[in-house]
């Protein structure tokens, strides 16, 4: 991708546009949306039963770290009573959220914020694929990374510092998260006190708040 070009990635059955400003978006990462589909009481694999349904049926779902969007708006477009919200720290990476958005016509709220800093409206559910690599995974190929922004891949404390942060800070009653299988253990040790594990699913972890 030279810098001024843009490519398309298709993420649960949509295309969505992508440029070096934003994480190409990664088959793993559909199965969060799997994990908002099963709250939801939505079928999302044939075969597969939902569970009943959690959410309230006009959620109001905060994408945090939304990148290119591609979470937001495949929520949107599955769940059209949805409030949906995204959050990203970069300007940049917003604007081609925006841009998707419009591609698929799907009215979002998008802001620039540090996590759900900046957001007013209090979630039903916070779903986040943040940053999470930790630059010293001995298998990591950084060269491989090279045509993704650093900020949309890195982050400090062993890859959780944003994780953790967001744990800390956010008080939604439903809670999922993307990271490495590796980081699973630490991440539901960190959020024991205040959220309970409900499920994995492949990289997703699906929280509750304890009541
Ligand atoms: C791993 S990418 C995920 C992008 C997209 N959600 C996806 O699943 O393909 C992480 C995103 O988080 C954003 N980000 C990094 N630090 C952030 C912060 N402190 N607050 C909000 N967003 C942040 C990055 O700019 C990037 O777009």
């Amino acid at each position: 991708m030279n810098a001024n070009s843009e490519n398309k990635t298709n993420f649960y059955g949509r295309d969505f546009l992508i440029t070096k400003d934003v994480l190409i978006p990664r088959p793993e990462t559909e199965q969060l949306i799997d994990a908002v589909l099963n709250l939801a009481g939505k079928p999302y694999l044939p075969g597969v039963k939902p569970s009943k349904r959690k959410l309230p049926e006009n959620p109001t779902i905060i994408d945090v770290g939304t990148g290119s969007g591609c979470i937001a708006i495949t929520l949107k477009k599955e769940l059209p009573d949805a409030t949906i919200i995204a959050t990203d720290i970069s300007e940049s990476a917003l604007k081609v959220a925006q841009k998707n958005a419009v591609l698929h016509d799907t009215p979002i709220s998008f802001i620039i914020s540090h996590l759900c800093q900046k957001v007013k409206e209090e979630p039903d559910l916070v779903i986040a694929n943040l940053p999470y690599v930790d630059k010293t995974w001995e298998w990591l190929d950084l060269e491989s990374l090279k045509k993704e922004p650093s900020i949309a891949l890195f982050a400090e404390d062993g890859g959780l510092k944003l994780i953790k942060e967001l744990i800390d800070t956010t008080n939604a009653k439903f809670l999922i998260l993307e990271a490495d299988p590796c980081q699973h253990e630490a991440i539901i040790k960190y959020a024991k006190n205040k959220y309970t594990l409900t499920n994995i699913r492949g990289f997703a972890l699906e929280f509750v708040l304890k009541s």
